[in-house]
C-alpha cells in the first residue's frame, strides 16, 4: 500500500497504476467497519482502490467538533492495509487549499440548505468543494458514498452529473448500504463519543425508522416513527423528515416510489442521523 501525503506523491502513485480502473473512497479517517465496507465494494468495481482521509475544515460549522474529530493515523493506516487499499491519500490542509491559490467553491443549492444544512450553515458547500477537489486530485472512475449520509449522497450524485455533463473525466456514484452494529445501531465514527447508557438511547433512532418503514402510507410513516422518538426523551429530536429518494424534495401524502425517511437527534453532545428507504 502506498501512502501519499502530497499532491505530487499522489500523482507518481497513480502515474505507476496508469491504465486501471480507479475506484475512490473518501473519509475523513477514524476508519469503522462501516467504511471497511466501502473499500470492499471498491475492490469489486475496479482495479485500484485510493482512499482519502482527510478532515476537511471547510464542512464543520463554527462550534462543531473539528479539534476534537478523532484522527487515529496509524490505526487507520493499519485498517486501510489489511482491507486491500492501494493507495492512501492522507494530505494536510495546506495540500489540498494552497494558500496561493484561488480554490474553485462548490455550492449545494437549495437542497444544501434544508434538514442537515439547516443547523449547519455552510456544511454542504465544504463537502462538495472538497469531494471536488479529491475528484480532480484522484481522477476516479468509480466513488463510494456511504448511505447513511444520504443528503450528502444525494449532493454529490449531482456534482457528479455536473461535471459528467461538463466532460469531465466520466465518474459512477456508487451507493454502498449502511453497516449497522448488533444492536442495530448506524456505525459513524462519533459512535465512540458515546457512553454506555448513550448507546442504548440512541438506539431508537433506528427502532423509529423501522417502524415508521412499515407504514402504507406517508402520513401513517411520519406517526409511527413520532411516536417511537417520543417513547425516548434522552435523544434530542432535531428533525424526522420523508423525502422523495429522486428529488430530497418532501414527499406528497399520494407519492408513489421510493422515498427515504431521515432522522438526526443529538444524545448527550453527540449529534446523529441515521434514515432508511421507504416505498410507497
Ligand atoms: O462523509 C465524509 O466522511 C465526508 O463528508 C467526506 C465525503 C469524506 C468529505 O469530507
Amino acid at each position: 500500500m502506498r501512502v501519499a501525503k502530497t499532491n505530487a506523491e499522489l500523482h507518481a502513485a497513480l502515474a505507476e497504476v496508469d491504465g486501471k480502473t480507479v475506484a475512490f473512497v473518501p473519509t475523513m479517517g477514524a476508519l469503522h467497519a462501516g467504511h471497511l465496507s466501502l473499500v470492499a465494494q471498491a475492490k469489486t468495481k475496479a482495479q485500484v482502490v485510493v482512499l482519502s482521509i482527510f478532515v476537511n475544515p471547510l464542512q464543520f460549522a463554527a462550534g462543531e467538533d473539528l479539534e476534537k474529530y478523532p484522527r487515529p493515523i496509524e490505526a487507520d493506516l493499519a485498517a486501510a492495509e489489511t482491507a486491500g487499499v492501494d493507495i492512501v491519500f492522507n494530505p494536510s490542509v495546506e495540500e489540498i487549499y494552497p494558500p496561493t491559490q484561488g480554490m474553485q467553491q462548490e455550492k449545494a443549492g437549495p437542497i444544501g440548505e434544508v434538514l442537515e444544512g439547516l443547523g449547519r450553515p455552510g456544511h454542504f458547500d465544504g463537502m462538495l468543494t472538497v469531494v471536488a477537489r479529491l475528484f480532480d486530485l484522484v481522477q476516479p472512475d468509480f466513488a463510494i458514498f456511504g448511505a447513511k449520509d444520504a443528503q450528502q449522497l444525494f449532493l454529490v450524485r449531482q456534482l457528479a452529473s455536473r461535471r459528467n455533463a461538463a466532460g469531465r473525466h466520466p465518474l459512477q456514484i456508487i451507493e454502498a448500504e449502511t453497516v449497522r452494529n448488533e444492536t442495530g445501531l448506524a456505525l459513524s465514527s462519533r459512535n465512540q463519543y458515546l457512553s454506555a447508557e448513550q448507546l442504548e438511547t440512541a438506539l431508537v433512532l433506528n427502532r423509529a425508522l423501522l417502524e415508521g418503514a412499515t407504514e402504507e402510507t406517508p402520513m401513517a410513516t411520519l406517526d409511527a416513527a413520532t411516536a417511537v422518538l417520543r417513547t425516548s426523551p434522552k435523544a434530542k429530536l432535531e428533525y424526522l423528515a420523508l423525502v422523495e429518494d429522486e428529488t430530497f424534495m418532501p414527499v406528497s401524502e399520494d407519492f408513489h416510489g421510493k422515498a427515504r425517511l431521515l432522522v438526526a437527534a443529538k444524545v448527550g453532545e453527540t449529534r446523529l442521523i441515521d434514515n432508511l428507504p421507504v416505498y410507497y
